[in-house]
């Protein structure tokens, strides 16, 4: 029985408690509580909790604390291996003293993290009689051993651990379900979920909502792969437009003639080819709005056509005299530096001016990194449950290695390493080589951007070892020497801030 007397545990037991039972919407930090929260309990030196992860039929440290935990942390080990093994297996919970000694134990973790492991006290995390995983507390504080008092102690807080681990397992399953199908719907629909978190796209999204209303041309800029036809949908989904067509077309896509046809339509007999009457983008879109993607690629005769559709609201087709009024919101979109191309007369400087009335300008991705946790973790469940993989989640170091690489090709690019990623990772946890991005370091101080103090250090710090790795051809002695630290610190930094040779 837990001892009467000792009120204060129970206390800390209550407190312990209500923290669980606030946490239940964010299931990674729930897990990190229920680890502090057992080895606060019996003071314990270290402390992990490994899930078991069915696919592989092993034990994972999702969280692990202590001197050693960012080593452990991440790492897995077969279901029926050492002490945890046992405790997952037999679902008993255990004390073993002199842990180097007992037959269970397995050097394998131990040694890995060189960390020396005399008491462990272990209990299975049950949820209505199946075995989730296992929390382990190694070392007491006070370098004593554990005993059963503390094992009970640990015991009833599994219990409420248990309950709250399933609510926030639950809840999570439930947000996810409801998210997917939100967006599943948008997407039936023909239009894709906006997703971000950042203030720059909020302010973004309200000049959206601003001009949507008006029909001026709107001309969007920004790198590949922002996000420009997302805005152009946002701006038709937000105008009086809405309920008539959305019609895109690529400028880049055909050759002049063909584009000018496809853009005004012709009647039969305008060139060989014509044999009836074609309908162009220009009316399909009537009442509704024309999206012209790379319109930087227009030939310079169509640019022409084009300003006279802006400034007169009319066309022709193409072989025909009959004018056709155009009743349409054009909206256009480039990656190019088109006032570059207007300096070289590539461009026409008057069909600039008329798109560039109401400019927006997409940030790239590497200037707002509160965006990409958010994107990532929107492209992981969309393709985790189209490849029926259940829910995945990043390692802290995948999250890390995202946030610090600069994302050339923008949100494309990280959608498709996040969905490659889905398909080669092995237990239900990306990690960073599963992500297969060279970490480069981003360019200019952009990257340190928004970001906390303590983050901002650690991306300095993991740049400026690169950048001396590589000055010194990643000669890892020759390095230290440099930097005036030792080769072991050196070392210990180049894994804890993940740095990796980039393969180019
Ligand atoms: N905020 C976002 N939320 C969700 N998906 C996004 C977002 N931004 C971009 N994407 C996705 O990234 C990909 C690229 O976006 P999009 O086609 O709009 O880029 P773009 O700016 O038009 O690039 P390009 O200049 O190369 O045409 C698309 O698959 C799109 O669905
Ligand atoms: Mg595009």
């Amino acid at each position: 029985m837990v001892s009467a007397i000792d009120s204060e545990k129970f206390r800390t037991l209550i407190d312990i408690n209500a923290r669980l039972n606030s946490s239940y919407t964010d299931f990674r930090s729930l897990l990190k509580t229920i680890v502090e929260s057992a080895a606060r309990l019996v003071g314990a030196e270290a402390a992990s909790l490994a899930l078991f992860d069915a696919p592989t039929n092993a034990l994972r440290f999702e969280i692990a604390l202590g001197p050693r935990g960012a080593e452990l942390q991440g790492k897995s080990v077969p279901s029926s291996e050492g002490i945890v093994g046992w405790v997952f297996q037999n679902s008993r919970p255990i004390i073993v003293n002199d842990a180097a000694h007992d037959a269970r134990f397995s050097p394998l973790v131990s040694k890995e993290i060189s960390y020396s492991t005399n008491s462990i006290l272990a209990v299975p995390l049950k949820v209505k009689d199946r075995t989730e995983g296992v929390i382990e507390l190694i070392n007491k504080t006070s370098h004593g051993l554990f005993v059963g008092d503390d094992l009970e102690w640990v015991e009833l807080f599994a219990v409420q651990a248990s309950i709250a681990f399933d609510n926030a397992k639950q809840y999570e399953r439930t947000e996810h379900e409801l998210t997917y199908l939100q967006h599943k719907v948008q997407e039936k629909q023909g239009w894709h979920p906006l997703i971000f978190s950042s203030r720059v796209m909020q302010e973004r999204l309200d000049l959206v909502k601003r001009v949507a209303p008006s029909d001026a041309s709107v001309l969007i800029l920004g790198e590949s792969g922002v996000g420009k036809e997302l805005i152009a949908e946002q701006l038709h989904l937000n105008s009086r437009r809405n309920k008539k067509p959305f019609i895109r077309v690529n400028c880049a896509a055909l050759p002049e003639n063909l584009l000018e046809s496809e853009l005004f339509g012709h009647v039969k007999g305008a060139f060989t080819d014509a044999i009836s009457n074609r309908e162009g983008r220009f009316e399909a879109a009537d009442g509704g709005t024309i999206f012209l993607d790379e319109i930087a690629e227009l030939p310079l005769k169509l640019q022409s056509k084009l300003l006279r559709v802006i400034q007169q609201k009319t066309f022709e087709r193409i072989g025909s005299n009959e004018t056709i009024k155009a009743d349409v919101r054009i909206v256009a979109a480039t990656n190019r530096d088109i006032e570059k191309l207007v300096q070289n007369q590539e461009f026409r400087s008057d069909l600039y001016y008329r798109l560039n009335v109401l400019p927006i300008q997409i940030p790239p991705l590497r200037e707002r990194l509160e965006d990409i946790p958010t994107l990532a973790e929107y492209f992981l469940t969309k393709y985790a449950r189209e490849t029926n993989r259940g829910i995945l989640h990043f390692s802290d170091s995948a999250m890390e290695c995202m946030l610090s690489y600069s994302w050339p090709g923008n949100i494309r690019e990280l959608e498709n390493a996040v969905e490659r990623a889905v398909l080669i990772a092995r237990g239900t946890t990306i990690t960073t080589d599963d992500l297969m991005i060279g970490a480069k370091p981003a360019t200019g101080s952009e990257r340190f951007n928004g970001k906390e103090l303590k983050e901002a250090i650690i991306l300095f710090k993991s740049n400026y070892i690169r950048a001396a790795l590589e000055q010194n051809r990643w000669n890892q002695t020759e390095t230290a020497r440099h930097l005036k630290i030792q080769r072991t610190y050196l070392s210990r930094l180049i894994k804890e801030l993940n740095i990796l040779q980039s393969k180019e």
